[in-house]
């Protein structure tokens, strides 16, 4: 094992990840390649924790892992430049290093579904890149595929050609400047399809509506957010609370960031 990838605590390790590559995909936003052994174990919906090359960062960063290519062991990160820590990521050029701690989180549930199945994939902002990942599992298996992409602008318009490739996208801007005006719910509410599975990652408005949707649908998952600290279930900055309890709670970064929909509170 190379000795810059250390195993810890099971399944999640340290490693120091080299840059491949990285390019601006539309105005602010970035996709990052990382090459490294951690590769092999990465899941659709894992995220990594980034440390940031700036010793005044203390926290890592949390980003979800876009495609992950075993065979060259490299992966994707997708993410938008939303603060200092996210802009000193931005400047990192190939063959730089990242340390890295991850995979991390449950991922999404891809299982028990094949040739026979319809699945809905559900995409905002920069909560779309996790489902690329999915679509390209799916789709190997056979699996049709129809996607929902939100965003607030034509500018904001991320991976849906990528995602064309696994089957029929429907893209939503806000302000209507590119598809069709509204967000996805325009779309969903027309569907007559029943899907059996449902995967999601968006704004915590998107999400809201996919959770009371899709609440009682066996298959249906988020993907959530929370500002994180450790990364690694230790310190509970991250956590939501669960329907009907006061005292029972889950963690954004260990026990998700996939939940069930109906299964926390948002
Ligand atoms: C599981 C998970 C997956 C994510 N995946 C992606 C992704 O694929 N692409 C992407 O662009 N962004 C993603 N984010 C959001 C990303 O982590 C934040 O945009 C980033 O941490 C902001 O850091 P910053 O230093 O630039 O911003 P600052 O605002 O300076 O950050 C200050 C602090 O707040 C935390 N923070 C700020 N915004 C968020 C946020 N939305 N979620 C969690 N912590 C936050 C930072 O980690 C840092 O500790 C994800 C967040 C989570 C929890
Ligand atoms: S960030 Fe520490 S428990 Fe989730």
């Amino acid at each position: 094992m190379n000795p810059n990838c250390k195993k810890r605590m099971g399944a999640i390790r340290l490693e120091v990840m080299r840059v491949i590559s990285q390019e601006e995909i539309a105005p602010a936003i970035f996709e990052l390649v990382l090459e490294g052994e951690m590769v092999e174990a990465m899941k659709a919906g894992q995220f990594l924790h980034l440390r940031v090359p700036d010793d005044s960062h203390l926290l890592r960063r949390p980003i979800s892992i876009s495609s992950i290519d075993k065979a060259n062991n490299q992966c994707h990160l997708i993410y938008r430049v939303e603060g200092s820590g996210t802009a000193i990521f931005s400047r990192l050029k190939a063959d730089d290093f990242l340390d890295v701690m991850g995979p991390q989180g449950n991922g999404f549930d891809l299982s028990e579904l094949d040739d026979y199945c319809k699945v809905l994939l559900v995409g905002g902002g920069i909560g779309v890149p996790p489902l690329l990942e999915v679509a390209k599992q799916l789709h190997e298996r056979g699996v049709e595929i129809t996607t929902v992409l939100g965003f607030s602008t034509k500018n904001a318009v991320i991976l849906d050609d990528e995602l064309a490739k696994y089957g029929q996208v429907y893209v939503t801007t806000d302000d209507g400047s590119y598809g069709i005006k509204g967000n996805v719910s325009v779309v969903i509410n027309e569907f007559d399809t029943k899907f059996d599975a449902i995967y999601s990652c968006g704004a915590p408005g998107m999400m809201k509506y996919i959770n009371q949707t899709f609440h009682d649908h066996p298959r249906a998952y988020l993907s959530l957010e929370s500002r994180m600290a450790c990364g690694m279930g230790a310190c509970y900055a991250c956590v939501l609370k669960v329907p009907n309890s006061e005292t029972v709670s889950q963690r954004v970064c260990e026990d998700g960031p996939v939940f069930k929909t109906g299964t926390v509170v948002l």
